[in-house]
This record gives C-alpha cells, structure tokens and sequence, in this order.
C-alpha cells in the first residue's frame, strides 16, 4: 500500500501543471481516476471533473488542486537570459540556485544578478539561463509568456518524501485512492481544481456548476515541528488535520464536530489544524449559491512552496480512510 501510494505521489509530482496550465496534469490525472467513475469532464477553466453516482440525491464535491506554483518569462535579453514573475507565492530566497523545466521539456537554472544586489534578493534581480548565447537563439526555445517551474527531483526518505509540488498534488494522489475504493450513497465528485495558487478561481468555477450539498478539500498545510517555528498544532505523522480556520475560511461548529465524530468512530487518529495565514479552495465552496456546508482535510507539510516540500505518507494513508469515511456517511452535517 505504502509503496503503491509512494509510486502515485512520484508520478503525480513530475507532471508539468502550473495555474492556468494544468492540461498535461489534468490529463494525467484524468486517467487515474477513469476506471472508477461513470462520467468525467474538463470545464473550460481546466478543472477535471469526475462524478460516481450514488442514490442518495445529495452531492459531495471532493477536490484538490493541481496547479502549482511557476514562473512566467517576461523578457529575453540580447544574451538570451530570461527575466521573470511569479505565478503563485514564489518565494525568491527557494528559487536562486533551482533548475527549472518548460512545459515543452527545455530546461534552465536560475542566479542573480553580481552587482550591487543585496539580501534578500527580488525575483526582479534574478534570471534565468537556458543555456543560450543570444535573444533569437533563446527565442527558438522559449517564448514570452511561457512558464516554467521548479524541476522535480522526488526524495524518497521512507515513509516521508520531499518534493515539489507536493503542493497539491499529494492530496491530487489521496483522492486517487479514494476514489477506488470509495462506496457512498451520495454521488462523488472527484474535482481537480486549476488556479488555485492564484486564488482558488478554478474551485469557484466547479463548485458553482457542481453545485454540492457538502465540500470536502484536500489541502496541504504548514507543520510547526521544525527548529524554532511558530507555535501552530500541526505536525508530520500525527495524522491528517482537520482545519478549524485559515486566512479564508472559518470552518462551521457542526461541519468540526461531524468530521471529529467519524474520525473517533473509524479510530482514526486526527490533529488539529488552525493555519494564521494562507487560504484553500475550501474557501470557494463555503459561500457559494446561498452557502455550503464545506470542510478541508489537511496534511501537513514542511517547506510549503519550495522544491523539497515535505510530507509524510502515512498521514496520506491515514487521510484516503479518513475521507471516504466522511464522504460515505449517511448523514451529512447539513441542514
Ligand atoms: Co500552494
Ligand atoms: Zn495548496
């Protein structure tokens, strides 16, 4: 199981996907869920939508996001270095000294600029090398407008894996499994949602057209068990988090003590999340069509938005049992 699991994160977390290019991603993803569903969609905005009926007339939405973070090329100089911006929260210290890879395979690294920069550096002071020595030898690789991401190079530490895009494509790879196994009397909509490093626009998108009488998200969230971090409850291997609050969503009393209750009834050990800042696609479903019940199922994870992100799988295992025990439930905490 745990080998299994490990393989999916590791082919989950090398496709190409950042927002507002998730086709490859979406794809891939697409076709690991396929066998186990009647229906799957693409909407226009890039979200993958699959649906397995049920025969309770009541829809669930479970989602993760699978865009990640990127950077988009604004300018090729005279000797063909590229200048960039962020798509999503780059933090410029992660990104001097990365390799970074186009959807099209091209590959480069990124450094700064020698004069007069000091710490800490802006993107707007560092470049990318793509290896070419002129603007029209570099504009046969790349164009403006292209965007590139951290490399992946997947660490395998046991049962704990550092990569990037963990974010989100590790709770991408629990809903895989969810969606195998999962029997529910309610139809199942598998949803993974694009854009959400840019404001979670993909999951507003499918939760309007879904329309579901229940939310579950998966997303990664911060660990407070590294040398001299913030006081937060979260940590790796105490299992998966139930979100109390982050910057964009207050879960509801009800909605806690529902996902509390199913968790004590399949002995499922569960931590506590309450993140003071960051927000996820959970934050789309709550306030849509007159309000939703909605709730998120975190993992937590070291270096969030870096290229060793760092999870661990047993929590993963523990939250695909944790989920389809919400999600089969017979009685949702709604109305
Ligand atoms: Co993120
Ligand atoms: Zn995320």
């Amino acid at each position: 199981m745990m080998n299994e699991f490990k393989n999916t994160v590791r082919e989950v977390t090398a496709v190409y996907g950042p927002s507002g290019r998730e086709k490859k991603a979406g794809e891939l993803l697409a076709g690991l869920i396929r066998p186990y569903v009647d229906e799957i969609v693409t909407d226009p905005l890039g979200s993958v939508i699959g649906v397995k009926r049920g025969t309770s007339g009541k829809k669930i939405m479970l989602s993760a996001h699978m865009d990640q973070i990127g950077l988009i090329v604004l300018d090729i100089d005279e000797k063909g270095f590229l200048r960039f911006a962020p798509v999503g929260g780059i933090n410029p210290e992660m990104t001097i000294g990365r390799e970074v890879v186009f959807e099209n395979g091209v590959r480069g690294v990124i450094y700064r600029e020698e004069k007069d920069v000091k710490p800490p550096v802006k993107l707007s002071k560092m470049f990318i090398d793509i290896g070419c020595s002129t603007r029209e030898e570099a504009e046969g690789h790349v164009c403006v407008g292209d965007i590139c991401v951290y490399a992946p190079h997947f660490v395998d530490m046991g049962s704990r894996v550092a990569c990037c895009a963990l974010d989100d494509r590790i709770c991408c790879a629990i809903l895989v499994e969810v969606m195998k196994s999962i029997a529910s009397p309610h139809d199942i909509y598998c949803v993974f949602t694009a854009q959400e490093e840019v404001g979670c626009r993909g999951a507003l998108a499918a939760a309007y057209s879904v329309d579901p009488d229940f939310g579950i998200n998966l997303d990664v969230t911060a660990s407070a068990d590294t040398p001299e971090c913030d006081p937060m409850p979260m940590k790796l291997g105490a299992g998966p988090a139930i979100k109390y609050m982050d910057d964009s969503a207050v879960i509801t009393k009800p909605v806690i003590e529902f996902m509390h209750a199913v968790a004590q009834k399949h002995g499922i050990k569960v931590q506590n999340e309450i993140l003071p800042y960051g927000g996820t696609d959970t934050w789309a479903v709550q306030p849509m069509r007159g309000g939703k019940a909605a709730c998120c199922v975190s993992v937590a994870t070291r270096y969030i938005h870096s290229a060793i992100e760092t999870a661990d799988l047993t929590d993963c295992l523990a939250a695909v049992s944790f989920v389809k025990a919400l999600a089969e439930e017979k009685e949702l905490p709604i109305e």
